[in-house]
């Protein structure tokens, strides 16, 4: 892949989307590392290591698509019940993978930024994540969120945790809290709403991301298991967005015109 730009791969030319908006913020549950790498007679790590190549690209498709936020699952306050191998592994592998792209990210102008608790997580990893913010903020073409050690009820609890010290203290009114501001007390605030939530390997959860924030997202499931899955798969949803009516809970009364029966 060019160093300076997410040029335009061969075979990979960018569909003619609907006639609706492009989403501006894209989050992507990266599911299917595991399955892929043992239906190949690999280990489950394998499949992690398969899996850097493929966000590259989904950056790169992202940008040339004109996406905003592309928000991405690395690691779930959940997956600590993983064996501490594999735990390890993905502790060590996001480091490596920072290290390793932020360059390159640098360069195509993304902006990283980490959602996520500090708590349990790794100092290497937030000392790396950390790093990666610091190196490119002052980007401006796409920001990528990596959510390490994130789980939505846990951002949601840690939000009202805090605002409710913040009414113990009198700078809030108890019975007055507002959207907006349970939203500026989330570890992932920077974020809008979520318009397009796309889940890899053919698996139709939402595993405790972005669940606030996806409210009226256009929910997206590709079979393909994220090692296989390219800029392509990202164009097919986006694709499949643009064509989609989205109403936020209004209504239009359109009645279709009746055949009537002579
Ligand atoms: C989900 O697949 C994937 C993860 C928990 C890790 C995500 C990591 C990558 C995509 C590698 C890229 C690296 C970084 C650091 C961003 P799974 O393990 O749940 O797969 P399964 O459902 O088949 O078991």
């Amino acid at each position: 892949m060019n160093e300076m730009t997410p040029v335009e791969m061969p075979g990979k030319t960018k569909p003619k989307f609907g006639s609706g908006p492009v989403p501006k913020h894209v989050a992507i549950v990266m599911d299917g590392n595991g399955r892929w790498a043992n239906a190949r007679g690999l280990t489950r790590i394998e499949g992690h290591k398969a899996g850097e190549l493929a966000l590259l690209d989904v950056v790169a498709g992202a940008i040339e698509a004109g996406v905003e936020y592309l928000t991405v699952f690395a690691f779930s306050t959940e997956n600590w019940k993983r064996s501490p191998e594999e735990v390890r592994f993905l502790m060590g592998y996001n480091v490596e993978v920072l290290r390793r792209r932020r360059d390159q990210l640098n360069a195509w102008g993304v902006r990283i930024r980490w959602a996520g608790r500090p708590k349990r997580l790794w100092r290497s990893v937030t000392r790396e994540l950390d790093a990666a913010e610091v190196l490119t903020q002052k980007n401006s073409k796409l920001t990528l969120t990596m959510c390490v050690n994130y789980g939505s009820r846990q951002e949601i609890i840690d939000a009202v945790n805090q605002l409710a010290g913040e009414v113990a203290l009198g700078k809030l009114k108890a019975g007055q809290i507002t959207e907006r501001q349970l939203e500026r007390a989330f570890n992932s605030s920077f974020v809008p709403d979520v318009d397009l939530f796309i889940r890899s390997s053919g698996e139709q959860r939402i595993s405790n991301f972005l669940l606030w924030q996806s409210a009226y997202a256009e929910l997206v499931f590709d079979d393909t298991p994220w090692p296989d899955f390219d800029r392509r798969n990202l164009w097919n949803a986006i694709s499949d967005f643009t064509n989609r009516d989205r109403r936020f809970g209004a209504a239009v009364d359109k009645p279709a015109k009746r055949n009537r029966a002579k």
